[in-house]
């Protein structure tokens, strides 16, 4: 089966038996969206109100955000792949609580698995501390990280600071901004090494 019907046929099935309690509320799950056979995964945290009506991640003022930072390493939308670690949006876009995040999760690990990225990049503290439980977004922004993942092995991370939260926020603002232009680096030392898969 190639990828895009793998892909397809994952959605379909989780989209039928996803546990998680927010699919009741909201008006439709968000899936992951972009180059399926990108170097690059992005993870955010959950839908938002325009997410949820168009069944699009990341194409609000964060998104928005996100393009223009991908423009300046030279990458669109459509090279890199964007998904959430939640698929449903959180009333009023509160924090996703724990167990809507746990029944997400093997969504998302079958997606990553099937996507097979170079690296992923976690958005936000929700994303990073699903990988790295206890860790804060504060001290790993910036930074890459390597943590073993199921059906896959170890896989290579990158912690930024997640783009809504940044928008408004001048220093983190920056940060984000400075973060982001070292990832065009990371790859290419990713490349030297060969993926860790
Ligand atoms: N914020 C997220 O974390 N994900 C989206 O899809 C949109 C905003």
């Amino acid at each position: 089966m190639d990828k895009r019907t793998a892909l397809k046929k994952l959605n379909a099935h989780w989209i039928t038996n996803c546990s998680c309690d927010l699919r009741k509320q909201c008006t439709q799950a968000v899936l992951g969206d972009g180059n399926i056979r990108a170097k690059i995964l992005f993870i955010g945290e959950a839908p938002g109100k325009n997410e949820d009506e168009q069944g699009k991640p990341f194409i609000g003022a964060a998104g928005k955000f996100l393009s223009e930072m991908l423009a300046s390493i030279s990458l669109k939308r459509e090279d890199v792949y964007i998904t959430n670690i939640v698929k449903y949006r959180p009333p009023n876009n509160r924090d996703p609580l724990p167990e809507e995040i746990v029944a997400c999760a093997p969504w998302l690990h079958e997606e990553i698995a099937l996507i097979r990225p170079h690296i992923i990049i976690t958005l936000g503290r929700h994303a990073l501390t699903h990988f790295l439980p206890g860790k804060k977004i504060s001290s790993m922004h910036g930074q890459l990280f390597q943590c073993p993942l199921p059906d896959i092995g170890k896989q290579t991370f990158f912690a930024l600071y997640h783009p809504a939260a940044a928008l408004y926020n001048g220093g983190m603002r920056q940060t984000l901004i400075n973060d982001f232009k070292k990832i065009p680096s990371i790859l290419r030392t990713i490349k030297k090494e060969g993926p860790t898969k």
